[in-house]
């Protein structure tokens, strides 16, 4: 699971913490405010989901008098999903943006289920 420190925004060194204070001490009606929290989601956009998972928990824990909980992937396979995000063509990350992982996804994650069997090349 997500430790506060680890970085919920690799593109912007966004921590968990620092979200969930923001949630927290902030009027955030809406998840894409969360970008008003240094950037967080406005880089390769892998985060988002994450950004609106935490949202919607602080939001219902608002409702419910209580701490927020939100169970969220260690940091190292989110990082291996955050770079086969990237290397799909999912988004671009800044300059300046933790570097995606080199080794190998995780063998939970190393079958794509997005491989194309077949192409239609007609034009
Ligand atoms: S990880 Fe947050 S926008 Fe890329």
């Amino acid at each position: 699971m997500m430790q506060p420190d680890d970085e919920l925004c690799l593109c912007f060194h966004v921590t968990r913490r620092k979200v969930e204070n923001h949630l927290r001490l902030n009027r955030v009606v809406r998840a894409s405010q969360l970008a008003e929290c240094y950037g967080a989601g406005t880089g390769c956009g892998w985060c988002r989901p994450f950004l609106i998972r935490l949202f919607e928990a602080a939001q219902a824990a608002a409702k419910a008098n209580e701490p927020a909980t939100a169970d969220l992937p260690d940091a190292a396979d989110y990082a291996h999903g955050r770079a086969a995000h990237v290397r799909s063509g999912g988004g671009v990350p800044p300059q300046g943006a933790t570097p995606l992982p080199e080794s190998p996804l995780p063998e939970s994650q190393s079958q794509d289920p997005s491989r194309h069997a077949d192409e239609d090349g007609s034009s």
